[in-house]
């Protein structure tokens, strides 16, 4: 048995998922049947993280593509590029699947026949998946090289393999670690309101055998202390040029906390999750959700009907509390327009 369980399948055209909302009660896969229900999918999170997201939205077009063989080339085009557009407009913050549907596009504008079309999306859409499980490894590599036997990490949310191809961002090093047999442990914070830390994190990594801790959000402070916690780690949404960094809400006060307590602050991200569009962290757009998912626990009504709710699902962490940014490229010291053109031997201008 792998030691990862895949969050997404794709096979001869049809793309199946794994209801993260289910987790951990329930293992129970989603055959996707159309357009609408990818969206809503996505939408309410039984397909999430950033990567994930991504990756699906790139096979979804697929399987739409493989729906449209028939008709005149330019009509499928355009349908196919409204169907990306819808994609699109799903969740706003993070920025991979507007990369992944952009190398979509592209393929979609330039194809000259409708037989090519499908297969020329599914071949690159297989290549990018794949790709995504060799990115996360790295990621994990370089990671690691950061830590010492013995250490105590924590991280927030899931920015693990089950939010991406495999090994995940913020989770890879421990997989590496276990690999290694260098002891990791980590601490996963609950992340209210969606506990994707409590339901996911804890999940994938009790399964893979991984040291891991579970407390609430309200916990971090003490548990650094206490427990002697010697870096945070987490994932990444959309990091802009000069490495301000969109990750769930909560992550921000996490790099706060980790200035004040003196330890590493590391984001762990792909190079699909940069935005060189945008020079910093004011031009990110933060998705607001439903105040339900804050008005209730588990179902139960938790709070007073009417009460004004304010529900951000991310928050951005300035790069000046950011220690590095690890890539499947290496690692991004005090990041800064400077020093992630420099790491990375890109000019994004
Ligand atoms: O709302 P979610 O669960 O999609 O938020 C996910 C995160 O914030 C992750 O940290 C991020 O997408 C990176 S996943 C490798």
């Amino acid at each position: 048995m792998s030691q990862f369980v895949q969050s997404i399948i794709y096979e001869n055209g049809t793309v199946t998922i794994l209801d993260q909302t289910r987790l951990p009660e329930e293992e129970r896969y989603e055959v996707i049947q159309d357009l609408a229900q990818a969206i809503d999918a996505i939408k309410q999170l039984r397909v999430r993280g950033a990567p994930a997201i991504s990756l699906f939205g790139g096979f979804v077009l697929v399987q739409e593509a493989f729906r449209r063989t028939t008709g005149p080339l330019d009509a499928v085009k355009q349908e196919l590029l409204t169907v990306s557009a819808q994609l699109l407009a799903t969740r706003p913050t993070a920025v991979n699947l507007r990369n992944v549907l952009d190398e979509l596009n592209q393929l979609i504008v330039s194809a000259t026949t409708l037989a090519e079309l499908p297969k020329r999306l599914e071949q690159k859409a297989v290549a990018l998946y794949e790709a995504d499980a060799k990115t996360s490894r790295q990621i994990g590599v370089h990671a690691l090289e950061l830590f010492q036997a013995g250490d105590r990490l924590l991280t927030i949310c899931n920015a693990g393999s089950i939010a991406t191809a495999a090994y995940g961002t913020a989770l890879a090093p421990f997989y590496l670690a276990k690999e290694q047999g260098i002891p990791l442990s980590v601490y996963a914070s609950e992340t209210r309101p969606l506990l994707q830390g409590a339901r996911l994190t804890t999940w994938e990594l009790q399964r893979a055998g991984i040291d891991v801790t579970l407390i609430t959000d309200n916990m971090v402070a003490h548990t650094i202390k206490e427990k002697n916690i010697t870096a945070i780690i987490v994932g990444a949404d959309r990091i802009t040029r000069n490495g301000d960094t969109a990750n769930k809400i909560g992550t921000f006060q996490l790099a706060l906390l980790a200035r004040a307590f003196g330890i590493p602050f590391y984001v762990a991200a792909p190079l699909s999750t940069f935005d060189w569009t945008s020079l910093s962290g004011d031009e990110i757009e933060i998705e607001e959700r439903a105040a339900t998912e804050v008005t209730q626990f588990a179902g139960q009504v938790t709070a007073p009907a009417g009460v004004p709710v304010f529900n951000p699902a991310f928050d951005v962490t300035p790069h000046t509390l950011i220690t590095a940014i690890i890539t499947e490229l290496g690692v991004i010291e005090h990041p800064s327009v400077e020093t992630i053109e420099q790491t990375l031997g890109l000019n994004t201008i």
